[in-house]
């Protein structure tokens, strides 16, 4: 897939469903094409073989079911936290007063009230992946798709973040194809977790987290064990 020749090939062998609302993680190196992965999924590059499907049908261009969020906000830096959330339905000619409360919503969704007229230079990098999310989740898709949305976070945002993410999913109940390169976020995260080798990516193994009762304990012995098996199949740090 991507590239035909074999020099320039990012995407090998790759193939898996993923299931309506579920909280699908995929973990693997840097560099490993996770970004090329997901900008196919999301309509943004097409495979050079292979196929990408949506409910039996296949993926051409960008489609408004699927919404993204990325490492790197992208927040327009003139436009208030309501502005940058309001923004893809405004785009879409949706009335103001629906707009506004759409944004509302998603901005407490995610815990900003307060900040709607906030700029986003006044706000920290745990503040701006919020607006990020809001942003994404109120464009209206079924699949929100996140490439490593926290990894430039320090520690304890991130796991403030973590548990963010999984409080909206069970509120909001979409499907989440959310990328790391941390076993630890992957397995706190996942209901399941596609490993990938290093580029071209493979999938080396898909693991099943979804009997794991949430909140995931990081200390339970069979958890661990699945953590370190992950660990030892792959050169990401425990
Ligand atoms: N548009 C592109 N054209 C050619 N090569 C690309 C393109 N985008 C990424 N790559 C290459 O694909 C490889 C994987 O990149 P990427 O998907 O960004 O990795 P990851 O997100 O896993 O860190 C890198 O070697 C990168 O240089
Ligand atoms: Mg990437």
């Amino acid at each position: 897939m991507f590239s035909r020749t074999r020099a320039n090939l990012i995407i090998d062998d790759i193939s898996f469903d993923i299931y309506e609302n579920e909280f699908l993680v995929i973990l693997g190196p840097g560099q490993a094409g996770k970004t090329v992965l997901l900008n196919m999924i999301a309509g943004l590059y097409p495979p050079t073989s292979g196929s990408i499907q949506y409910e039996g049908k296949e993926i051409h261009g960008v489609d408004p079911r699927i919404s993204m969020v990325f490492q790197k906000t992208a927040l327009l830096p003139w436009r208030t936290v309501m502005g940058n959330v309001s923004f893809g339905p405004e785009l879409a000619g949706c009335p103001a007063r629906q707009m506004e409360a759409d944004a509302r919503h998603y901005i407490d969704l995610v815990g900003l009230n307060g900040f709607e007229k906030s700029y986003p230079r006044q706000l920290s990098g745990g503040m701006k992946q919020r607006v990020g999310i809001a942003r994404a989740y109120c464009a209206g898709p079924e699949v929100l798709i996140m490439d490593e949305p926290f990894g430039a976070l320090d520690a304890q945002t991130r796991y403030m973040m973590e548990d963010k993410i999984l409080e909206i999913w069970e509120k909001e109940k979409k499907t989440i194809i959310f990328v790391t390169n941390n076993i630890e976020e992957a397995c706190y995260l996942g209901e399941r977790v596609i490993l990938l080798s290093k580029c071209p990516a493979k999938v080396k193994k898909i693991y099943d987290l979804s009997d794991f009762p949430r909140p995931r304990d990081n200390l339970d012995k069979e958890f661990m064990r699945i953590r370190q098996e992950i660990s030892a199949n792959t050169d990401l740090p425990f």
